[in-house]
């Protein structure tokens, strides 16, 4: 009897184990906390997320002006549930549908079929999650975004699993007799693992994917808004320069009529670097803040390079040592940089030693990986986060805690990270990095577009002209028209035989910036990336690619992500349609969608929903414009206008259907215009009976600010 009772005891406290442990929420229950987004809490999430850690402020005044919607989803088809301190989470996926995002990818747009690890690193070659931006949030072509608010590091199987009570389950084929049986089954869910005991989830409604991620970015509190400097032309010297050769550098550009608004020193302008001392070399920078006013008269903003791993020769070392982690990097101390003590003292020394005397901005490099140098998942750090959170959140918490340190000052910054996660869209950073494949390149620029980030495909050396060339044709339509000279000293005109195509396309650049400074103030008001996909296009279809095979590509979504992706070409801004060629091509597919488009530089017709074939000569690199396509630009200049300075615009008109465009000014430096300090003038373009086209613009509104000079118009397709 008494061995009854004791049986009946352990059960029965083993059963009530179990039960606390797991929470089965089968189908959440879901709460609209912006108009069109909608959050779930599964069991208890950890404390430390990436929406808090980013320190998000959703624009919820832009969010209510988008169209209401309903729940993107079916609730029923939604499960989360908490086992033994996991979060299992399952996401529908209907046939047909494709998804995109998680993240920074470099080789593929189309993630079902995917299994990955959404894990912040270096990129090493391979989509495989590990990568500087492993956002988790994805957008379905049905009209939806799905984001995790985890830092832990997700598994995340796209459209791979099969669930035996799956309402699609595939039939069972005979490998023996069945040539239609597949090592990969048709899945019909995203299913992801959260190693913690619990997670929030967003949805976010479209009803086109592109609306999804506007949302996405609007409840991160909006893209960035870069000063209009950031978006000129940037060269970063080699490491070791000094002050003198730095002056030197920036005079060359003048000479030689290149624009030039920023540039970015690399290792050597501080007294130590892996680990850093975060403090000026006094040898090759003697007298900084005089340095920085001779190259602030030049026109001139300058970037500094660091990374976060602090020396002991550092003037912070000592003040930083209690709050640092268990583990070393080159022998430098790691700020835990969640405790915000840790975060008061980076911000004094950057701000008192760099910030104050007129340093622009940073590159903060290495706050990505790779493992073998970075702290190890069982590193400790004082606050109680774990090492997995930290390397989640190391260039989040950077970025977050430098932009404050300008936002306070009331001047914009514009600079660089190597990691970056969900909820930092408004941080005003580009992500780069070492891995330098042109073509992969191009298709991380545009998966950016579909996590919240921005990306330069920087250029550096290259082994021929012709690779020289094709890359800076493809910089300067990107988020930072860079050269990185740091380990070869390249500089634009290295390669005298395609110089003048190199300065055109510099100075080309400079001539779009009205057009791209609106695109990155649709980025930060309306959440619109200014760089992305085709798939995010209206009237693109990626069917014109299937004439490739014939096989049922709906039935088989692992060869159509395949087939189908279009990673090569890409929208910029509203209007154009960038199409790069890489090293060895020279004539390529373009393909266009519904509707007619015409070539950037002449005007004429190109095609309208069709694939059509170029063939532009290593001078050019193919630009199309839609329909009614209007392309607000300034007159090619060495610097971007600074406050206050007038400038002539010319307006390019392509096409013959009724335009208009929405022109955004500011002062182009202050944070000003959070408090109402911009104007958006319309441009129109209308036809009379005849077909005669004119144009319109309006006046900024009294007050507010107006930059503009003289404007004057091109319509530019004319026969
Ligand atoms: C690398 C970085 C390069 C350059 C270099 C300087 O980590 O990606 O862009 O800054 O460090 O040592």
């Amino acid at each position: 009897m008494e061995l009854k009772k004791q049986l009946l005891l352990i059960c029965y406290s083993f059963i009530l184990s179990i039960l606390s442990q797991n929470i089965s929420a089968q189908n959440p229950s879901w709460m609209e906390v912006a108009p069109g987004v909608w959050k779930t809490v599964v069991g208890i999430p950890d404390k430390l997320d990436l929406f808090n850690t980013a320190g998000i402020n959703p624009s919820l005044e832009a969010l209510s002006k988008m169209k209401a919607e309903i729940f993107p989803l079916n609730e029923n088809d939604i499960a989360a549930e908490v086992l033994n301190g996991e979060t299992h989470l399952k996401f529908p996926l209907l046939k047909n549908e494709q998804i995109f995002g998680f993240g920074l990818n470099f080789k593929t747009v189309h993630q079902r079929g995917k299994i990955l690890q959404l894990h912040v690193d270096h990129y090493g070659g391979t989509d495989n999650g590990r990568t500087h931006a492993p956002v988790p949030f994805y957008v379905s072509d049905r009209g939806y975004g799905v984001f995790i608010n985890s830092a832990r590091y997700l598994t995340v199987y796209a459209g791979t699993a099969v669930r035996k009570d799956s309402p699609e389950a595939p039939e069972p084929l005979d490998r023996n007799t069945d040539k239609n049986w597949s090592s990969q089954p048709y899945s019909d869910a995203v299913e992801i693992k959260v190693p913690a005991a619990g997670t929030e989830i967003y949805i976010f409604a479209g009803p086109t994917a592109l609306d999804a991620i506007r949302r996405y970015n609007l409840y991160s509190g909006g893209g960035c808004l870069p000063p209009r400097w950031g978006l000129g032309f940037t060269q970063r010297v080699p490491t070791l320069y000094t002050s003198d050769q730095v002056i030197l550098e920036a005079k060359m550009f003048a000479e030689k009529g290149f624009p030039l608004d920023f540039i970015g020193l690399e290792p050597g302008w501080q007294s130590k670097s892996y680990p850093c001392t975060l403090e000026w070399d006094k040898t090759r920078y003697p007298d900084p803040p005089t340095f920085i006013k001779t190259m602030m008269e030049m026109g001139i903003h300058l970037n500094l390079w660091t990374n976060p791993y602090i020396s002991k020769d550092s003037p912070i070392f000592k003040a930083m040592l209690p709050y640092t982690g268990s583990h070393t990097v080159w022998g430098g101390v790691v700020a835990d940089l969640t405790i915000p003590e840790a975060q008061k003292i980076l911000l004094a020394q950057l701000g008192n030693s760099q910030v104050k005397i007129g340093i622009s901005g940073y590159k903060i490099d290495e706050c990505d990986g790779y493992d073998r140098w970075l702290w190890p998942d069982v590193a400790i750090f004082p606050s109680g986060n774990s090492a997995e959170q930290l390397r989640q959140t190391y260039g989040l918490l950077l970025q977050k805690i430098t932009t404050e340190l300008y936002h306070q000052k009331n001047i914009r910054t514009y600079g660089l990270v190597r990691a970056s996660n969900g909820g930092g869209s408004s941080f005003p950073y580009v992500i780069y990095n070492d891995y330098y494949s042109h073509e992969d390149f191009i298709t991380a620029l545009i998966n950016s577009g579909f996590s919240g980030v921005l990306w330069t495909p920087e250029v550096r050396g290259s082994k021929t002209s012709e690779e020289w060339l094709r890359r800076m044709q493809t910089v300067i339509f990107s988020p930072m028209a860079m050269i990185n000279a740091w380990s070869d000293g390249t500089k634009p005109w290295s390669f005298p035989d395609v110089e003048k195509e190199v300065k055109e396309y510099a100075m080309l650049r400079m001539q779009l910036m009205p057009y791209l400074y609106t695109e990155f103030a649709k980025y930060h008001f309306e959440g619109t990336p200014p760089f992305r996909g085709m798939n995010l296009e209206e009237g693109f279809d990626s069917k014109t690619k299937m004439e490739l095979k014939n096989e049922n590509l709906s039935d088989n979504p692992y060869a159509e992500a395949v087939l189908k992706e279009i990673k090569d070409q890409y929208m910029t801004g509203e209007y154009l349609l960038v199409a790069p060629l890489f090293t060895g091509q020279s004539s390529r597919k373009v393909v266009l969608p519904k509707g007619r488009w015409y070539d950037f530089y002449t005007g004429k017709f190109a095609g309208d929903g069709e694939v059509i074939k170029v063939t532009p000569g290593l001078s050019k690199i193919p630009v199309f414009v839609k329909d009614g396509g209007i392309i607000p630009m300034m007159m090619p200049a060495l610097h971007a206008p600074s406050v206050g300075v007038k400038f002539d615009l010319e307006i390019r008109y392509y096409g013959s259907k009724e335009g208009n465009y929405k022109l955004y000014d500011d002062d182009g430096e202050t944070f000003d215009y959070e408090k109402g300090m911009f104007s958006w003038r319309e441009i129109k373009v209308i036809s009379d009976k005849k077909g005669k086209l004119s144009g319109t613009i309006t006046k900024a509104e009294k007050g507010k600010p107006d930059n503009l000079g003289v404007v004057t118009w091109k319509f530019m397709s004319i026969e």
